[in-house]
């Protein structure tokens, strides 16, 4: 079955053709993440207008592989079994794009559509084909538990086969990805999030100087499989405003220690989930699992039996690739006309 998905949840437009919620036949990605720089966040406002401006555009080209003479709806009509859509949680502005736009193609061609819910969906990235996971086992068993780990969301799921999820636990607070930006932030990378964090803390790692402070690990040996990140924050504040003008040692420190403090927490809670609910696989998902230290960390202290499953970096930030594999493996066709946007949609299934 060949899912045609689009996600516009937020700051990406992005649409995908996916064969069997495994094989990707195309995908495209336009990101608005650029414009919202000088203002420190998300504005809603220029989301949904570059959503607009970007929809056509990203869809045509996930069609390319399928058109010929300048024909989309034949395209649709031809090569595609079902459109997918992303329906929250997520920006009403930016959801309602790729909300009516589906319904609209719904309505030309008559293909049944799915609503698709954004954070689950992210756990599908793994269930799809890619090089970079050829070389490595590819089944997921089960159980599984599944970390979702991304800017509004951390959450663990049991995973009892692809379609049965279990919602575990999840931050209190702020996201793991929200503890990263704003970091990132307050040390002065601006917008760069997760990512420059990443980079000056593997500055640091490779020339550690005698400077080191240590964070807490917010719940660490909490019983509950919930997380807090929000303490964090407030602790790097107090040591940061110890400085009046950082150096850059300092400042990749900083960014190493946070790096460090974030991932433990998230490692240890997985694999205490994983102990307590006998997963013979452990998957990661969302944005932050693009970063290389958790990655290496997981790699590092996995034990006994339980295979590790995380998609390339390209995978785990928002695209409309996993939206169609979730589409596939759990998905519900219904009308376009019940297709609505739900900015606030439960993440917390049983
Ligand atoms: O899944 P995603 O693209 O969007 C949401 O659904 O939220 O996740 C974005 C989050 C941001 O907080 C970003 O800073 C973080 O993922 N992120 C990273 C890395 N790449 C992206 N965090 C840590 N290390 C990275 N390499
Ligand atoms: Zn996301």
């Amino acid at each position: 079955m060949r899912i045609l998905a689009i996600e516009t949840s937020c700051d990406e437009t992005a649409a995908a053709v996916v064969e069997d919620g495994v094989n990707i036949l195309s995908s495209s990605v336009a990101s608005s993440a650029q414009m919202h720089k000088k203002y420190g966040g998300v504005v809603p406002e220029i989301a949904a207008r570059e959503q607009l401006r970007c929809i056509l555009p990203v869809i045509k080209e996930a069609l390319i592989p399928f058109v010929t003479h300048d024909d989309h709806r034949k395209a649709i009509e031809t090569h595609i079994d079902a459109l997918a859509v992303t329906v929250g949680p997520g920006l009403v502005g930016s959801l309602l794009i790729g909300v009516e736009t589906v319904k609209a193609f719904a309505f030309v061609s008559g293909k049944p559509t799915i609503p698709v819910n954004h954070v689950l969906a992210h756990m599908y990235a793994n269930f799809v084909r890619s090089e970079q996971k050829l070389d490595k086992q590819h089944t997921i068993n089960f159980p599984a538990i599944s970390l979702v780990v991304s800017g509004g969301h951390t959450e663990l799921y049991l995973m009892e086969s692809e379609k049965k999820l279990k919602w575990l636990g999840g931050t209190l607070d702020d996201a793991a990805g929200e503890a990263f930006d704003k970091t990132a932030r307050l040390i002065g990378f601006g917008t760069g999030g997760g990512v420059a964090i990443q980079n000056a803390a593997s500055e640091y790692s490779t020339h550690p100087e005698a400077y080191t402070f240590k964070l807490p690990r917010p719940m660490i040996h909490d019983d509950s499989l919930n997380f807090s990140f929000s303490g964090l924050k407030t602790a790097i504040l107090r040591e940061w405003r110890k400085y009046v003008a950082p150096s850059k040692t300092i400042i990749s420190a900083f960014a190493f220690e946070v790096q460090e403090a974030i991932t433990d927490v998230l490692v240890a809670k997985t694999l205490r989930a994983a102990a307590t609910y006998n997963a013979a696989s452990i998957l990661l998902s969302g944005g932050v699992a693009a970063n290389l230290r958790l990655r290496e960390k997981f790699k590092d202290r996995l034990t006994g039996n339980v295979s590790l499953h995380i998609p390339p970096v390209s995978l785990c930030t928002d695209n409309a690739v996993y939206i169609a594999s979730y589409a596939f493996f759990r998905g519900k066709k219904i009308p376009w006309q019940k297709l609505e946007a739900q900015p606030d949609l439960d993440i917390e299934i049983y």
